[in-house]
């Protein structure tokens, strides 16, 4: 398994953010998976989950989505409208990741667990996966940014990503007395997936 080393992602970043058309794009392409995210929060809970935690989670993902939106149109005016696959940066293989993710995982605890358990649990360890993933990228990418001084700071996400971790961890273990392998599992599943999609951005990169 190959793995997106922090030096491959800040090197991606390096070559895209100079290219304002398609930096929107990932930009936009950023905000349509915090976009989902908010969307998966809101249709994973019946009707009688929706605590302070989990509606905050879903207000506070969909901000994000709005940020990452205004700066795509910041760095290229005009742009990035809607989701359209022309509007984004390999959209397809992001649509990918998120939607084997959140099936994966799912599948995987209902092998284990009636349906009861493992639909709360699945939003868990999805969640938990996507916030890890962020906790790598994010600060990598807001560190190029700021090289290439960027109006865009990420800092005000990377908070809030990093509290939604923490939650995500304390339901955890409260919720699965096999959290710890589960966890070993489901990050290294989210690391594979990323991954196919990491190598999709850079093949478009360098076709670029
Ligand atoms: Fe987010
Ligand atoms: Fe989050």
């Amino acid at each position: 398994m190959m793995k997106p080393h922090p030096e491959r992602l800040e090197s991606f970043f390096e070559s895209l953010i100079p290219q304002p058309e398609r930096h929107a794009r990932w930009l936009n392409t950023v905000s349509m998976l915090e976009a989902t995210g908010a969307r998966k929060i809101w249709k994973s809970q019946g009707k009688d989950g929706l605590n302070e935690q989990i509606l905050r989670h879903a207000v506070e993902e969909s901000r994000h989505a709005l940020f990452f939106k205004r700066a795509a149109q910041r760095v290229q005016p005009g742009s990035c409208e809607g989701y359209d696959d022309h509007e984004l940066l390999e959209g397809r293989a992001a649509r990918h990741y998120f939607q084997s993710l959140d099936y994966g995982i799912y599948e995987r605890l209902l092998d284990a667990m009636p349906e009861s358990k493992a639909k709360p649990l699945a939003y868990l360890y999805v969640t938990l996966a996507i916030e890890v993933r962020a906790q790598t990228l994010y600060p990598i990418y807001n560190k190029v940014l700021r090289r290439h001084r960027i109006p865009v700071t990420l800092r005000g996400i990377i908070e809030e990503e990093d509290q939604h971790l923490a939650e995500m961890i304390e339901g955890i273990d409260a919720l699965d007395p096999d959290a710890a392998a589960r966890r070993v599992e489901f990050e290294a599943f989210e690391m594979d997936l990323f991954e196919d999609f990491f190598i999709q951005l850079n093949a478009q990169a360098e076709a670029a």
